[in-house]
C-alpha cells in the first residue's frame, strides 16, 4: 500500500483544528508514540495529533482520507499485538485528551465515558457508587478503556462476568470518511440489523475511531476470597481447573502461573515470593459474592478438587493487602518477562478441558525447537499466555525458525478448536498467523468489511490482515 507523508500544509491545518501545542512532530516528543509494550517494535509517524473532541477527530480524519495519508489511533498504548503502531508512517490520533467519564447513569446501571478514561480510574470511580466494571485487564493501571474496546480485552474476571464485549452497550464513531454516528443503543438488547457496536469492539481500530463508549454496570459484589495452590506437576494444575468447573463452582478468576512467572514478577517489583522445592505451577483463585458462608463453602469444595488433583497445602490471602500482593505479582508476569529477555508472546486460547493438551503441546513445540516458554494466563478460559524467551539462541533462529514453531503452536490451537488470539488482538504480530485458523475467502470477507467502512485503507493500515 502507497500513503502519502504528511506535508508542511496539512501540518498547519492539524494546528488550528486541535491547537498549537496539539500537535506534536519532533523525533524526541514522538519517540513514546513510536512503541508500545509489544516486544521490541518500533514505528515513527511523521505526527502526532491530539484531539479533544469528535468533530475534531472527524475534520483530522477527512484530511487524512482526502490525501491519502495513514492514520492510527492510539490509547495508552499498552497492547500486545502492535495494534497501535504507525505501521505506514503518517498521523498517529492519540485520544489521551479523550479523558472524561461523562456519566454514571445509577437509575439505568450504565455509563458514558470517553475512550482516554483509565481502565481503573473509571473501576474505582463506579465502585464508590456500589456500582462494578468488571474487565480488569493486567494492565488496568494505565489502559484505556477505548483500546479495551478495540481488543475487545479481558482479564482474570473475564472468566465469571465477560470481556469488554460483554459491557458495550453503544458507541460514538468517527468513521474514516468523517461521518459520526451511533452504533447501536443504549439497551440491554439490540435486535436492529447488523450489529456494528460488535463489529466495532475488537476491530483494533480499523473499522472506525470511538470516541463515546456507554458501558453496562452491575452491583459490587461485597467480598472476595482468595487462595493460591501449588502442584509439582503442571499438567496436574491444568486438569484440576476443569474439575473445579465440573464439580459446579463458579470462580471470579481462576489463573495459572509457572514459578518463573511469579519468580520475575517479584525481581522486578521488589516483592518477594519463594517457590516451595518440586512446584511447577500454580493456581489462583479467587471467589466472590455477598454471602460469606456460601463463598466458604464454595472454597472448600474447589479445595477438594485441587488435593484430588494432587495440590500442596491451599494457602488462603488473609488480608486485603495480602490479596493485593497475589494480584500484583500476578498482573506483572507479562512486563516482567519483557524486562527481563528478549520474547514473543502468544495468546493462545482452546475450551477449557482443553487445557491440559494445550500446555503439553506447547511445551513438547518448545524441547523440540530448543526454546524455553514461561506460561500462564486464565486458565478458567482456557487462555494460556505463552512467553516464548529467546535466552541465547541466535538471531537467525529468533528471525526464522520461530514462526515455524509458532504456527505449530497454533495449529495445535486450531486442532483443539480454539484460536490464535484471545484477549491481545492480531495487530501486527499476529497478521502472519491468521491463516492457520481461517481459509483465504474469509480473510478476503474481512477485507471487504473493511473496505465498506474505509474505502481507501486509511485507517490502521497493516493491522490484521
Ligand atoms: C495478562 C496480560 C498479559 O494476563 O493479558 O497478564
Ligand atoms: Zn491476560
Amino acid at each position: 500500500m502507497q500513503y502519502n507523508k504528511v506535508t508542511a500544509s496539512q501540518i498547519k491545518q492539524f494546528q488550528s483544528i486541535v491547537g498549537q501545542s496539539f500537535v506534536i512532530t519532533s523525533k524526541e516528543e514522538t519517540h513514546e508514540y513510536s512503541r508500545d509494550y509489544t516486544e521490541d517494535l518500533e514505528y515513527y509517524p511523521d505526527v502526532v495529533v491530539k484531539p479533544r473532541t469528535a468533530e475534531e477527530v472527524a475534520a483530522i480524519v477527512k484530511i487524512c482520507n482526502d490525501a491519502n495519508i495513514a492514520l492510527t489511533p492510539r490509547g495508552a498504548g499498552t497492547g500486545l499485538s502492535g495494534g497501535a503502531l504507525p505501521f505506514y508512517a503518517g498521523v498517529v490520533l492519540s485520544m489521551e485528551r479523550f479523558n472524561k467519564i461523562l456519566e454514571i447513569d445509577e437509575r439505568n446501571f450504565q455509563a458514558t465515558v470517553e475512550p482516554g478514561v483509565i481502565n481503573e480510574a473509571f473501576q474505582n470511580a463506579v465502585r464508590e457508587k456500589g456500582l462494578f466494571y468488571p474487565p480488569d485487564p493486567a494492565s488496568k493501571g494505565s489502559c484505556f478503556l477505548g483500546g479495551n474496546v478495540a481488543h475487545a480485552s479481558g482479564g482474570p474476571r473475564a472468566l465469571k462476568y465477560g470481556t469488554t464485549r460483554d459491557y458495550v452497550l453503544n458507541l460514538q464513531v468517527v468513521l474514516p470518511t468523517g461521518e459520526i454516528i451511533w452504533t447501536g443503543a443504549n439497551t440491554l438488547k439490540y435486535s436492529t440489523g447488523y450489529n456494528l457496536t460488535h463489529l466495532m469492539i475488537g476491530s483494533e481500530g480499523t473499522l472506525g475511531i470511538v470516541t463515546q463508549i456507554v458501558l453496562k454496570l452491575i452491583p459490587h459484589p461485597q467480598h472476595t476470597l482468595l487462595m493460591l495452590a501449588p502442584f509439582n506437576s503442571p499438567e496436574k494444575a491444568c486438569e484440576a481447573v476443569n474439575g473445579i468447573f465440573l464439580a459446579g463452582t463458579n470462580p471470579s478468576a481462576c489463573e495459572f502461573v509457572e514459578p518463573e512467572g511469579f519468580l520475575l514478577s517479584a525481581a522486578m517489583t521488589n516483592l518477594s515470593f519463594t517457590v516451595e522445592e518440586g512446584v511447577e505451577a500454580y493456581l489462583l483463585i479467587e471467589v466472590d459474592g455477598n454471602d460469606l458462608d456460601a463463598m466458604m463453602k464454595e472454597c472448600e469444595v474447589i479445595s477438594e478438587v485441587l488435593y484430588k488433583h494432587e495440590s500442596g497445602e491451599v494457602l488462603f490471602a488473609q488480608t486485603a493487602d495480602e490479596k493485593e500482593y497475589f494480584w500484583k505479582l500476578r498482573r506483572s508476569i507479562g512486563e516482567a518477562t519483557k524486562f527481563n529477555n528478549t520474547y514473543k508472546e502468544e495468546d493462545t486460547v482452546v475450551p477449557r478441558a482443553e487445557l491440559p493438551a494445550l500446555f503439553r503441546g506447547v511445551k513438547e513445540i518448545g524441547m523440540r525447537y530448543g526454546f524455553r516458554t514461561v506460561c500462564y494466563g486464565h486458565a478458567g478460559d482456557g487462555n494460556l499466555h505463552v512467553n516464548i524467551l529467546k535466552d541465547e539462541l541466535t538471531d537467525d533462529f529468533w528471525g526464522i525458525d520461530i514462526h515455524q514453531a509458532i504456527i505449530e503452536i497454533f495449529t495445535l490451537c486450531k486442532k483443539l478448536k480454539g484460536t490464535i488470539s484471545g484477549e491481545h488482538g492480531i495487530g501486527l504480530v499476529q497478521k502472519p498467523y491468521m491463516h492457520v485458523v481461517m481459509p483465504e475467502f474469509q480473510l478476503e470477507l474481512m477485507r471487504n468489511i473493511k473496505k465498506a467502512f474505509d474505502p481507501k485503507g486509511i485507517l490502521n493500515p497493516g493491522k490484521i490482515f
